[in-house]
């Protein structure tokens, strides 16, 4: 790809003062040097619709991530039926069962030490994770950073669902021999990544924040630097658009807006992903300066946010190039 004069321009515009030359000379570079893949692995794993299935699918994606022959961890299972049973009484606006079997297996299969979590409400998926994370590695292993192995960051302070409930209130219910393993950063987005952990320390990250496009490309952008050499990045809600239009199509009334950010973000991604229906996870290239010319393409899909949201955010974006080159 060539950068056009616009992009050029903007490169400058928006590079950091006093090495915005070096800046848009390194970034013109990069969108030059990594010329979109012609193809890359995509694999579809299916919805994970029971326990059985569970099993079965756990074995295939332990398969496709090199991994052969691994099995669910002892507890893992009779964790996930506990929070099945839960399913009648649980909160609305968290991740629902299928989601967080493909969550845990993609988590137990990697075994990564230390994730973070953009979106956590009432902490439910942020449980999800640290209790697979503590299934892998136990207690009598070193844990990542401070004993924390997750780390969850949210805008809001309180939920949106019950606005007398703080962020994460539901993890010491769901979790709460786990509770120092997790920690909750309200009131801050996926830009407080850089105040709390180093480069390449994170093995997975989980997206599941604003889906309005174009900030699920932002949270990725951020996160980018801070995960390891190929990393993973699931995200969630990644049909969403299309679902929402088949059901106004269809007549119906729907309360929220159903946005497409999430679903453009995978669909486009030119490197290796795997799709569980509503869930996917796409894996980073080796070189992470690759995904600037991806970041430039996918703005160009209309941005779900308008007047001076929608600057910000291409500004944002711009200033995320800087870790990536
Ligand atoms: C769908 S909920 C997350 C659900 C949670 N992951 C679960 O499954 O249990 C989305 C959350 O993202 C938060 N949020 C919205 N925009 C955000 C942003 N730009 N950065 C961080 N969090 C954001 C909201 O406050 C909300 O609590």
């Amino acid at each position: 790809m060539k950068p056009s004069l616009a992009h050029r321009l903007d490169f400058f515009r928006y590079g950091p003062s006093g090495r915005r030359f070096e800046f848009a000379r390194k970034v013109a570079e990069a969108v030059r040097e990594n010329p979109a893949p012609d193809s890359a692995r995509y694999f579809d794993v299916g919805e994970f619709k029971s326990f059985e299935q569970f099993e079965i699918k756990y074995r295939q994606l332990a398969e496709e991530l090199g991994h052969p022959g691994k099995i669910p961890a002892p507890g893992e299972m009779d964790f996930l039926h506990a929070m099945v049973d839960l399913d009648d009484v649980r909160y609305p606006g968290g991740i629902g069962s299928r989601d967080y079997f493909f969550l845990t297996a993609l988590v137990s299969i990697l075994a990564p030490r230390r994730v973070i979590e953009i979106g956590t409400l009432t902490g439910f998926s942020t449980a999800i994770i640290a209790a697979a994370i503590y299934r892998q590695h136990g207690a009598g292993l070193p844990p990542g950073r401070d004993g924390v192995t997750v780390e969850t960051i949210d805008s809001h302070t309180h939920c949106s669902i019950d606005q007398t409930r703080p962020i994460g209130f539901e993890i010491p219910d769901l979790i709460p021999d786990l509770v120092s393993t997790v920690r909750v950063h309200t009131g801050r987005e996926s830009d407080l990544v850089h105040e709390i952990a180093s480069p390449g320390e994170f093995g997975l990250a989980f997206i599941d924040a604003d889906h309005r496009h174009p900030w699920p490309l932002l949270d990725v952008l951020r996160l980018a630097p801070y995960l390891e050499r190929g990393g993973w990045i699931l995200l969630h809600d990644i049909q969403l658009g299309t679902y929402g239009q088949a059901e106004r199509d269809a007549g119906k009334q729907l309360e929220g807006g159903t946005p497409y950010g999430a679903e453009w973000l995978f669909d486009r991604w030119p490197f290796r992903k795997i799709r569980s229906f509503h869930i996917g996870a796409i894996e980073l290239p080796p070189r992470k300066d690759a995904l600037i010319p991806f970041a430039l393409t996918l703005m160009n899909e209309p941005f779900e946010l308008t007047g001076k949201a929608a600057n910000r955010i291409r500004r944002a974006i711009y200033q995320t190039f800087a870790g990536l080159v």
